[in-house]
């Protein structure tokens, strides 16, 4: 018989079907909110798996799953896979890099536009029918062009950003990452490298980037957002975890913070209340790569990561984009 593999949630039946050409192809029809004991029962008698990021996937999942040879995540961040566990057992894990980068730094720079200029917030004001209340000091923000853009996490997605702001906003451009960039990558983004407390310090408008890991969790806590200037916002379109949401509300809330625009939460789907309940936020959820083209890009990339990574003969020689060891989550 075929082997068997499983798609978690509804993609694009178009882009899907290729797998029907290798597999007998388990595929979900509806949304599905899978518990991780599906999950594992899903897991059990496959070979390969597409999986998104609502589908957590570590030891306990696996731990049946016999056959399992390859997991491909629909996305470029992986923290929904134990990618070492994964790797322990003989599991290739694949995600789609590249393909969402310029889409989701389109997604962060409308955000941080958004945040900076006030949008939602002018959207409801006029909504609510305030117009007649209009004054000369109605709804004003805080400029993007010429002003200090500071990027957390320089991998494409940042770059992405980066030029964005140098050569289509005047922006100065700092960044802080892991490791420093070669001198033609900066050069190319016009991008400086600062130290985190220089970054924080100097930024008129932050826009977090990095993969979220243990190592990165609340990595904008409340000790980092009282170094920022009052006048600055924060546009997070990486992963909830990376902030405390808690100490954003507060100082958003206080005025310590001019405002934030996020499209990732710590809880997602659940939004914290307090979050909700402020006025100078914008609330996004979890777009950033969805547009027509990338959202197709990223199943035919995770389609043909799967078909490669079990061996069948890859359409056009695409290898599949499996995810380092180094670069392991753990959960
Ligand atoms: C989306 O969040 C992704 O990681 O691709
Ligand atoms: C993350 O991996 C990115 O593409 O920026």
């Amino acid at each position: 018989p075929r082997p068997r593999v499983w798609v978690s949630q509804p993609l694009f039946d178009d882009i899907v079907g290729r797998l029907g050409e290798y597999f007998d192809v388990d595929a979900t029809a509806e949304v599905t909110a899978w518990t991780p004991v599906q999950v594992a029962e899903k897991l059990r008698g496959v070979a390969g798996a597409v999986v998104t990021l609502n589908e957590r996937i570590g030891p306990a999942e696996i731990a049946q799953a016999h056959g399992l040879r390859a997991v491909a995540n629909v996305g470029v961040g992986y923290d929904n896979l134990d990618v070492e566990a994964l790797h322990a057992r003989g599991i290739v894990a694949t995600n789609t890099p590249d393909v969402l980068t310029e889409t989701t730094a389109d997604l962060g720079f409308a955000l941080l536009l958004a945040a900076a200029r006030r949008i939602t917030e002018g959207e409801r004001w006029l909504r609510e029918g305030r117009w007649r209340q209009w004054s000369f000091d109605t709804l004003l923000g805080h400029d993007v062009h010429g002003a200090t853009l500071g990027i957390l996490g320089m991998g494409r997605i940042g770059q992405a950003i980066a030029r964005r702001g140098a050569h289509g906003f005047g922006m100065r451009v700092l960044y802080h990452n892991r490791s420093r960039l070669p001198a033609g990558i900066e050069s190319n983004c016009r991008a400086a490298y600062v130290d985190f407390d220089t970054l924080l310090r100097e930024s008129d408008h932050l826009v977090l980037v990095l993969p979220y890991s243990p190592q990165t969790r609340h990595v904008i806590d409340a000790a980092a957002l009282a170094k920022m200037k009052p006048t600055a916002t924060l546009t997070n379109v990486a992963r909830g975890g990376l902030v405390d949401e808690d100490a954003l509300a507060d100082a958003l809330a206080g005025g310590r913070l001019a405002a934030a625009a996020l499209d990732v939460f710590e809880g997602e789907p659940r939004v914290n209340p307090r979050l909700l309940a402020l006025r100078n936020i914008v609330l996004s959820p979890h777009v950033g790569s969805a547009s027509h083209a990338t959202r197709r890009a990223m199943a035919a990339l995770a389609v043909d990561n799967l078909v490669a990574a079990l061996g069948h003969g890859p359409r056009a020689g695409d290898p599949p984009t499996p995810i380092a060891a180094k670069a392991t989550a753990k959960r």
